[in-house]
């Protein structure tokens, strides 16, 4: 018998975490700025980061417990996003964090008891990860906690050894996935299977401090850092198949779908490609403007105006012809006021960058085309068939 958890909001999902916490004596604290403080990062890539110092035994902290939703950005994988169940590049990560107090033990306890007690994941629903070393976690999970051994798996350190960079605090984790399919079985898994396995906390046992030179040593303390994927929890208690069609990026699709008069449930798959692309970075453009990033050619001014210019794109893909980016952006701030009222108190500025992004990129992409006219009229004239490698490079370089 599997579970039927109930559906729960992304606002109530994200309250009930830090209540969860909150009552364990962790100080909710709000989100960081996606601008870190650590200038070797561009953009907020965890929960952790702002704690960075922190492990590191930098900075001593005011609490010894904390929780928090926090804003991140990825764009490693951005080639990936709407083409896959869950890559995006702005998400909330929900964790949990011990300063030098608890550690393995009652993070693994807790990480159970939030997954099945309060989220109400049945058991047979969950499949857990440890480092392939890491004896002690993996005793927990069987002792304490009572899951079959077949259902924890030992994995390597791409999976289960965690690092915010190539130097810096890191240390073995411990990963609950949710299994959509346990009637296929404990012989056969394979947590890589994501039409059955969904990873949504990553509980990291954060102990040591990596050099230049790959060395580790001890941190100072033994400290906890998890991360509990908010869109992914939605996805899983919404019943939805996939992140998009969450209820905190799903009425983005719709404002834009609305935009192109195309209904993304009976589009075809490049249709819901370039949907859930603007869903997405969308959500990343808006948060970025309100942390005061501004369009640029270089740093995450970069990251930005690539992520606006992709959005204009696929906005052309589905048959937009004019500017757009401001009402998917409305719709995008109402999602996120309740929790990130930022967004809203920065609306005019969010929206005039938006504006003028957009109108330079669309006079690029029209010069582009015409550019495209011309080059392919001189190559048909020469009786080729292909353009230059060179104008190519050209049309993509300079004009989107
Ligand atoms: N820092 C860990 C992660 O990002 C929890 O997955």
């Amino acid at each position: 018998m599997s579970s039927n958890p109930q559906y729960l909001s992304g606002n109530e999902i994200r309250n009930i975490f830090l209540d969860f916490f909150a009552q364990r004596n962790h100080q909710i604290l709000p989100s960081a700025s996606l601008v870190p403080e650590d200038p070797t990062v561009l953009l907020t890539i965890a929960g952790m980061l702002p704690f960075k110092p922190i492990f590191l035994g930098q900075r001593t902290p005011e609490f010894k417990r904390a929780t928090t939703s926090q804003k991140c950005i990825r764009t490693n994988d951005i080639e990936n996003v709407g083409r896959t169940k869950r890559h995006q590049t702005f998400f909330e990560m929900l964790g949990n964090f011990s300063f030098g107090d608890y550690f393995k033990e009652q993070a693994i306890a807790w990480g159970w008891e939030i997954s099945t007690q309060v989220f109400g994941f049945s058991p047979e629903n969950l499949v857990v990860s440890v480092f392939e070393d890491d004896d002690e976690a993996f005793g927990i999970w069987r002792d304490q906690i009572g899951v079959p051994v077949a259902r924890i798996k030992r994995l390597g350190e791409d999976d289960n050894f965690w690092a915010s960079g190539p130097t810096g605090p890191c240390g073995p984790s411990s990963e609950i996935y949710y299994d959509f399919h346990p009637e296929r079985g404990d012989e056969n898994i394979d947590l890589e299977d994501d039409s059955r396995f969904i990873e949504f906390y990553n509980l990291v046992f954060m102990q040591y401090n990596r050099d230049a030179s790959g060395n580790l040593t001890p941190l100072q303390n033994k400290n906890i850092d998890t991360g509990m994927g908010l869109e992914r929890m939605a996805q899983i208690l919404q019943k939805v198949p996939n992140n998009y069609e969450t209820d905190l990026i799903f009425p983005i699709i719709q404002t834009a779908g609305q935009i192109a008069g195309v209904d993304y449930h009976s589009s075809d798959e490049k249709t819901k490609v370039s949907l859930k692309v603007i869903g997405d970075h969308i959500r990343a453009v808006i948060h970025m403007i309100a942390d005061e990033i501004r369009a640029s050619n270089v740093g995450r001014g970069y990251v930005l105006r690539r992520l606006i210019r992709r959005v204009v794109r696929h906005g052309r893909l589905i048959g937009i012809s004019g500017e757009f980016t401001t009402q998917v952006a409305e719709t995008a701030i109402a999602l996120s006021e309740s929790a990130y009222p930022n967004v809203r108190q920065r609306e005019a500025a969010i929206k005039a960058e938006l504006q003028r992004e957009e109108s330079n990129f669309l006079r690029t992409l029209d010069r582009g085309e015409k550019l495209l006219e011309e080059i392919i009229q001189e190559v048909k004239q020469q009786g080729e068939t292909q353009i230059s490698g060179e104008s190519a490079f050209s049309l993509y370089d300079t004009y989107g």
